[in-house]
């Protein structure tokens, strides 16, 4: 048996801007998803996602059988094409496509909710087959094949920023396939869930309507690729009162893209207030979660008595990414 976990993540800076060839700066965070892996004496695949949370499902098929891997409409299919894309990754980095393997699937990260709960259900299952197949593979080979699994799935439609966060831990820069790992200071992250979650793909349409028809949502996809610039120096400098303020300015821009919710504003204006360095919606939008800067305790107070809030929580910088348990 095999086990690996990988972290979820939250976007400093730019999402959706990223889909348009500008940089972007994921952060690594301390929730995971676990993938528990143990080799079979068939050809069959199991999956068991029942303590993933929402809809957990047990689904089991042999060759013949193997789901086709297309656009998902729900919440369980979109789950068994990203673990079955994962599968055929890990086995076919270990040279053994018909390999039989029972997948359990377990996570602590709110699901579609801008926390990249996906990707790292992905990159923690490429490496627990690939190392119960007899193959370890390093961060960035788990990143690429969790990248690929994500891609087959959104129909060729995925940024690396989520899979290569989570298999490599801290803050990273993401620009097109260019991947890299940046120094970052201590950053005191709290995260506020509205309980729902938005739908990433109609999101980025909307996104794309809007770029396509107006020449100011345009300039507004490119001023946030320069926000990101600003915001790197900001992390090299370890100047985190200037982070929180370009959050609150990337938040602006997604607002102006269409992409945020009543939630996720009344969320953030709540961190604004308890005297947060800043607050942004993280991920697609739409509703879910915003992450905000705070090392006090104010906006986690403050976020605990706001309505729209869900559920509160601290989220430290994984430095950890994927790793086997
Ligand atoms: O909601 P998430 O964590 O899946 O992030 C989506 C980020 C987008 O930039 C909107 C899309 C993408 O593929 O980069």
């Amino acid at each position: 048996m095999a086990t690996a976990s990988a972290p979820g993540k939250v976007y400093l800076f730019g999402e959706h801007a990223v889909v348009y060839g500008e940089p972007a700066v994921p952060c690594a965070i301390e929730r995971r998803a676990r993938a528990e892996v143990t080799e079979r004496d068939d050809d069959h695949v199991r999956i068991d996602t029942a303590d993933l949370g929402l809809e957990g499902f047990v689904a089991e098929y042999g060759p013949e059988s193997a789901p086709t891997v297309e656009a998902p409409d729900s919440l369980l299919e979109a789950g068994l094409a990203y673990i079955d894309a994962a599968v055929r990754e890990a086995r076919d980095a270990a040279d053994a496509p018909d390999a039989g393997l029972n997948v359990s699937v377990e996570s602590d990260i709110p699901l579609g909710a801008g926390l990249g709960s996906s990707a790292a259900v992905v990159v923690a299952t490429v490496a627990a087959a690939a190392h119960e197949l007899g193959l370890d593979l390093d961060s960035r080979d788990v990143a690429e094949r969790a990248y690929r699994a994500e891609r087959d799935v959104q129909e060729g439609e995925a940024s690396r920023a989520d899979t290569f966060a989570s298999a490599t831990g801290g803050a990273v820069r993401v620009e097109g396939d260019d991947c890299r790992s940046l120094e970052a200071p201590e950053l005191p992250f709290v995260v506020g869930y509205d309980g729902g979650s938005g739908n990433t793909g109609e999101l980025v349409a909307g996104v794309r309507r809007l770029r396509e028809e107006y020449g100011f949502a345009a300039d507004t996809v490119s001023a946030i690729g320069d926000l990101v610039r600003d915001g790197e120096h900001a992390l090299a400098e370890g100047d985190v009162e200037e982070l929180g303020r370009l959050m609150d300015f990337n938040h602006g821009l997604l607002e102006a893209l269409g992409v945020s919710a009543r939630s996720l504003d009344a969320m953030v204006w709540a961190a604004r207030q308890a005297g947060a360095h800043g607050a942004k919606l993280t991920g697609a939008g739409g509703g879910g979660c915003i992450v905000a800067l705070d090392p006090t305790e104010q906006t986690e107070t403050a976020l605990d008595l706001t309505a729209e809030c869900e559920q509160v929580f601290r989220a430290e910088l994984a430095t950890d990414g994927v790793r086997l348990e």
